[in-house]
């Protein structure tokens, strides 16, 4: 049984099939990589396994039971949390009751109220924030937010972390400390499929690779496979692609 699987998925927005006939399976462990151009339909596949949105025809199973149908508050309780390209964060309450809200809103444990606020400060600590932790979410700048909507995601003990450009807009110091957190999570057992366009550092810290053009698979195998699959050079990462 596959940890994540997609059987035969089609998603369709009026006459564009922005995700089309696609099946994969996700072992649970590791990080992998999910890649492809511009309008690929990267986000739309993350969306349809999270629940934001149904398929049109096919089905996803998350550890052998259909997930797709699903609300996202009930696959999050499942154990798949994500965070998203553009930040979703309640602006007009503080960091630490965003994470909190992930806390008690996420898979059930029966934790004390005690037992969560301690859970949000573990990770606040974790991501560098505790000195935001009284910060409206809304006056942080845009990299503390994906940090915040981040540690919300893992606050919700997820076996299953969907990550859509958490990199992008990060700067050097910034990228390589979201992938040491990133390797840290992996480590902590947690599956992470990350959808990514900075492409060193999918490569260097994917297991594996899926890419995706006009919502279909092109390619999907280890980083030095899809370095060198010729149709992934030519429809997204180019000749001179330094992969
Ligand atoms: N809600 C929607 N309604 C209509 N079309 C949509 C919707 N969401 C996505 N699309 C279209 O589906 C296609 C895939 O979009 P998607 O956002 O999944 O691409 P992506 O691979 O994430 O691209 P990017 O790298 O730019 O984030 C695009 O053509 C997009 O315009
Ligand atoms: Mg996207």
């Amino acid at each position: 049984m596959a940890f994540l699987e997609g059987v035969k998925v089609t998603k369709r927005f009026g006459g564009l099939a922005a995700i089309l006939d696609l099946s994969f399976k996700i072992d649970q462990g590791g990080i992998i990589g999910l890649i492809g151009p511009n309008g690929a339909g990267k986000t739309t596949l993350l969306n349809l396994i999270s629940g934001s949105l149904t398929p049109t025809t096919g089905e996803i199973l998350f550890k052998g039971k259909r997930i797709s149908g699903l609300r996202p508050h009930q696959i999050c309780k499942k154990g798949i949390a994500r965070t998203f390209q553009s930040v979703k964060l309640f602006g007009n309450i503080t960091v630490s009751e965003n994470i909190l809200l992930g806390s008690v809103y996420g898979k059930p444990r029966g934790l004390s109220r005690t037992n969560h606020s301690t859970e949000t400060s573990d990770l606040l600590k974790f991501l560098g924030l505790a000195g935001k932790r009284d910060v409206l979410a809304k006056d942080l700048n845009i990299v503390e937010q994906k940090f915040v909507e981040l540690a919300r995601a893992l606050a919700t003990k997820p076996d299953l972390l969907l990550l859509d450009e958490l990199i992008a807009g990060l700067n050097p110091s910034e990228t390589s400390l979201a992938c040491d957190k990133i390797k840290e999570i992996k480590k902590k057992g947690i599956t992470i499929f990350m959808v990514e366009h900075v492409m060193g550092v999918i490569m260097s810290l994917s297991d594996r690779v899926i890419v995706l053009n006009h919502g279909e698979k092109i390619a999907d195998g280890t980083p030095e496979e899809i370095s060198r699959d010729r149709k992934v050079i030519e429809t997204y990462l180019g000749e001179d692609s330094e992969c």
